[in-house]
């Protein structure tokens, strides 16, 4: 049996804890090591995994109640090679000798039992703070808050407007505390979202502005944990890249053809399917890479594509394009066109009632005043969305 006595899962300098008590540790101490013995599930799992760690490169933001029961869980997770940081999915479920356990061997954990509203999202913000470029890239999640944090807080990153109207006292909080992390770290959020590389200079700076770190993938091969290309350029994803990912790496295209990952170097190493469209391939460095798809676009070869509501949008284009050019067929030459921006306009204002958007209705003095028609096309043709 493995000892309960795990590493200690010290961080970028911080061990830091918020605990009610640090001298209830050695009480849950007492209580971990006998729920260890009716824990035989995790105890399993860690004579198992002890030697090879599977979780070893993980940091997980644990968000679940923080009892001797988790306590077992987060110090398997340790065992396993994981890094952890917790708190509390409630602020009155903590059980406090389990959270001073568990701060005593090193692990950062941020709950109280009793904690207020502001304390728990307080909380909830420590467990995805790793550090200055890094956040973690795994969510252990109860009751969803702490993936529910990262998509509002970067929601609220490009328009703070969606913190305006809190409806009720946990929004009041939870609120607050966005803006409070906000206020310091503008970026914090979107620095969970991940990485982008690109080629051109403007989507680079548009990219950045959203707040992704744009970068090279050359230097980051090593620390991604899911790669998605979307360029419709080929070798984007190349051999040397491909054998320097780490164990695990998710790899996936959603371009249109199989060559933007050379998934063809990949042929002379070992291929165990896993499930349709889903192949684990050893390296030649030992790690084993999850690759969807065999390289081909992601999104249908693994799942169903687009939302209706996307492709509504095109398919329109596609029917007003056909009846553009079966009743006006004559008034084309054999050329590339693209659809009249008036048509490009009807798609859109189409769409606008379903998803709850009110077109304002432009005045003809203002349409003067612009110089465009009342009724359209509101852009000149060379005008770039
Ligand atoms: N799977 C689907 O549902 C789906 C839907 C639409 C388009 N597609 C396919 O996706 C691909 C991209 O289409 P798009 O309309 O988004 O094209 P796009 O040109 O708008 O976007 C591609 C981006 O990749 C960048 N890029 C090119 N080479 C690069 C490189 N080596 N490294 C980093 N960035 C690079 C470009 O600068 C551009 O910003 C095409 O193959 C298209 O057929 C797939």
């Amino acid at each position: 049996m493995v000892s309960s006595t795990v590493s200690s899962s010290k961080l970028v300098n911080d061990s830091s804890y918020e605990v009610a008590d640090i001298e209830l540790a050695d009480f849950g101490r007492k209580e971990l090591a006998i729920a260890e013995k009716e824990m035989p599930g995790l105890m399993a799992l860690r004579e198992k995994y002890i030697k090879e760690k599977p979780l070893q490169g993980a940091r997980i933001a644990g968000s679940l109640h923080m009892t001797i029961q988790t306590g077992v869980l987060i110090e398997t997770l340790v065992a396993l090679g994981a890094q952890v940081r917790w708190a509390s999915c409630n602020i009155f479920s903590t059980q406090d000798h389990a959270a001073s356990a568990i701060a005593k061997n090193g692990i950062p954990v941020f709950a109280k039992k009793g904690e207020t509203l502001t304390e728990y999202w307080s909380y909830t913000h420590r467990i995805l703070e790793w550090g200055a470029l890094e956040g973690p890239n795994m969510i252990l999640d109860d009751g969803g808050d702490a993936t529910g944090l990262v998509i509002l807080g970067d929601k609220a990153s490009q328009d703070s407007s969606v913190l305006d109207n809190p409806s009720n006292e946990e929004e009041i909080a939870l609120f607050a505390s966005i803006r409070k992390k906000l206020s310091v770290d503008a970026s914090f959020y979107s620095r969970i979202k991940g990485m982008i590389a690109e080629i051109d200079p403007i989507c680079a700076l548009q990219a950045a502005m959203e707040g992704y770190r744009v970068v090279r993938l050359d230097d980051v091969v090593e620390q991604i944990d899911i790669f998605v290309t979307a360029t419709g350029n080929y070798q984007v994803i190349c051999h040397e890249h491909l054998i320097r990912m780490k164990d695990e790496a998710i790899v996936s295209n959603i371009g249109h053809f199989d060559n933007e990952i050379d998934v063809a170097s990949l042929k002379s190493y070992k291929w165990e399917n896993i499930k349709p469209q889903v192949d684990h391939i050893t390296l030649p460095s030992g790690n084993k890479i999850i690759l969807l798809a065999e390289g081909r676009l992601v999104n249908l070869g693994c799942a169903t594509g687009h939302p209706s509501f996307v492709m509504s949008n095109s398919f329109t284009n596609q029917v007003l394009a056909q009846i553009e050019l079966f009743t006006k067929g004559n008034e084309y030459s054999e050329n590339v066109y693209v659809l009249p921006k008036h048509l490009d306009e009807m798609v859109a204002r189409l769409h606008l009632e379903k998803i709850g958007a009110q077109l304002t209705q432009l005045t003809s003095e203002q349409a003067d005043y612009i110089n465009v028609p009342v009724q359209g096309p509101y852009k000149p043709e060379q005008y770039r969305y």
